[in-house]
């Protein structure tokens, strides 16, 4: 399965909001296309995020052409409503960066030419990330016992990724290694990523799994049924605090109080080592409607009112170990962090 590519000039993408009742694909033909597609989530989770940013400044090269003479700045101001659309995930503006770098870098170009290299810049993009995310599965399969039951937050798979995924790619992985495991799926209020996404992406690898509603975790670790916590990022500060899905801080406070190893797997391109702790970081709040109503039923009295900040952060004094594709970052952040970066580069 394949959560971005594209044919010719076509940008093909998993429609996560229909899922998991239809497997439809959603083109892009235009940046504004995907721009809406990262806004309404029919693409989400960070490193597909960031793949998407550099399709998505390859689309407006494509449609800057007609007017060369304006071609380049055309491209800029595109690629900037697209960095726009979600604000806490780095590899988004990440992924943006490595194209407008590419841009910048191709002075004496023509628009064709560099168009050219925007779309193969991206396909590479996408070819490394399922190969980075494969490796983070591998170092961090290690961590996980055979037997364990491991809780999880939010989707981080394949639908998330371009393939493949981080957490569940780790999870993916120990399963594959012949460990029996048993995962539970945090459902994910409000837009249900776990019960939607993640269950459908573990039923159709064959890991036996058990939804529950975030509310839920503390209970089953109280009574010793799980083992292990392992969930994904959005943005690592060079400190170690976390952003990711809301509801992740919970986890983490909930994983120390029982005494449970909380782990983070991330690929180092969400890692942001230009600030230096969680407060820094960008917390997209999203519509209340989404908290307010569920499937599209409203299951709060009219006149309600909601907040959604979509992200949380989770204090790096909370988190046992980062496994990236260079190994398993741990404790103090700094250090490992900053040396884990300086691998990818
Ligand atoms: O709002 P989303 O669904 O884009 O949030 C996704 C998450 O929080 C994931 O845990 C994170 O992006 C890591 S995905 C490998």
């Amino acid at each position: 399965m394949r959560t971005i590519f594209r044919e010719g000039a076509v940008v093909k993408l998993i429609d996560q909001t229909r899922l998991p009742g239809e497997l439809v694909l959603f083109e892009c033909t235009r940046a504004v296309d995907l721009a809406e597609a990262i806004t309404s989530m029919r693409i989400r989770g960070a490193p597909a995020l960031g793949v998407a940013g550099a399709y998505g400044v390859a689309l407006a090269a494509e449609e800057a052409l007609p007017v060369v003479s304006a071609f380049l700045a055309s491209v800029r101001a595109t690629a900037e409503l697209l960095r726009a659309t979600r604000p806490t995930a780095v590899n988004l503006g990440w992924g943006i960066d490595q194209a407008l770098d590419l841009v910048g870098g191709s002075d004496g170009h023509d628009a064709v030419t560099i168009r050219e290299k925007l779309w193969a810049l991206a396909d590479r993009l996408a070819e490394a990330d399922i190969e980075i995310n494969q490796r983070i599965g591998v170092n961090g399969a290690g961590l996980i016992p055979d037997g364990a039951n491991i809780l999880t937050h939010c989707n981080t798979g394949a639908l998330a990724a371009v393939d493949w995924g981080t957490a569940l790619g780790v999870i993916r992985r120990a399963a594959g290694e012949g460990k029996r495991l048993q995962v539970f799926v945090d459902e994910t209020r409000p837009f249900l990523q776990g019960s939607r996404l993640t269950a459908w992406e573990l039923q159709q690898a064959g890991i036996p799994y058990t939804v529950i509603t975030d509310s839920m975790a503390g209970h089953f670790m109280a009574r010793g049924e799980i083992d292990l916590c392992i969930v994904g990022a959005d943005r690592i500060a060079a400190c170690g605090d976390v952003a990711n899905k809301i509801g992740t801080y919970s986890v983490a406070v909930l994983a120390q109080a029982h005494r449970l190893p909380f782990y983070v797997a991330a690929p180092t391109s969400t890692i942001d080592l230009r600030i230096e702790t969680g407060a820094e970081i960008p917390i997209e709040e999203r519509s209340p409607d989404e908290v307010l109503s569920l499937a599209g039923v409203r299951i709060a009295p009219a006149g309600a009112s909601a907040r959604h900040p979509a992200f949380d952060i989770t204090p790096a004094r909370l988190v046992t170990g980062i496994i990236t594709e260079f190994g398993i970052a741990r404790p103090p952040y700094e250090e490992s962090l900053a040396a884990a970066v300086a691998s990818a580069r």
